[in-house]
């Protein structure tokens, strides 16, 4: 498959997870000033952990997460964070992409849908961004952690809300988690920043 077939099959299982998915299709509306723009590919160490690895769908999130890892051989996969801040292991077992947004492989100035993997036990640390966010789960699952609210163990069709600058957090176990989430509001291109005094 190319890479244009495997984003476009990736986008049209997300539009319809989007639509399925009541909490995600009242957060925003799906974008209609989608268009393709061909990025090169950044591979990262993650990939083959995600490919062997890649957590348990639901039926309802089995397409989605199929359509995903075709098109992970082809996304211009993320890091955002440096080693001093997240450590080694981190980087090797973790990475994201931008399905649609402001840089994405789709562009729209809308939202910004990004897909983001971890492995088995990983802490993700109080971390924050401007736009509000709400993060789905594709396969797999993890503890989400928001500031004075109780921690939620989340698995496929699971949504949790972020608010604009609420510092968050996340939890692997014994599971790898696959999210596909949804931006929305000002500062759609921003990268997430990590709390400073979680930082290691
Ligand atoms: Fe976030």
């Amino acid at each position: 498959m190319t890479a244009r077939a495997a984003f476009h099959s990736a986008l049209d299982a997300a539009r319809d997870w989007h639509a399925a998915l009541p909490a995600m299709a009242a957060f925003t509306d799906w974008p209609d000033d989608l268009r393709y723009a061909a990025r090169a590919p950044v591979s990262r160490p993650v990939l083959p952990l995600m490919e062997r690895d890649p957590g348990h769908a639901s039926p309802q999130s089995a397409r989605l997460q199929a359509a995903l890892l075709a098109a992970a051989p082809h996304a211009e996969w993320r890091l955002t964070y440096t080693e001093e801040e997240v450590g080694r292991d981190f980087l090797n077992r973790f990475a994201w992409f931008e399905l649609a947004g402001p840089d994405g492989h789709f562009v729209t100035d809308q939202c910004r849908i990004t897909v983001a993997y971890w492995g088995r036990n990983l802490f993700y640390a109080r971390h924050w961004h401007e736009p509000e966010e709400l993060y789905t789960v594709v396969s797999g699952s993890g503890i989400f952690m928001v500031d004075n609210q109780p921690d939620l163990i989340l698995g496929p069709g699971d949504t949790r809300l972020h608010l604009s600058n609420q510092p968050h957090a996340l939890r692997t176990q014994n599971d790898p988690i696959l999210v596909l989430v949804i931006w929305r509001g000002a500062g759609l291109a921003d990268d997430p920043r990590m709390v400073p005094e979680d930082a290691s």
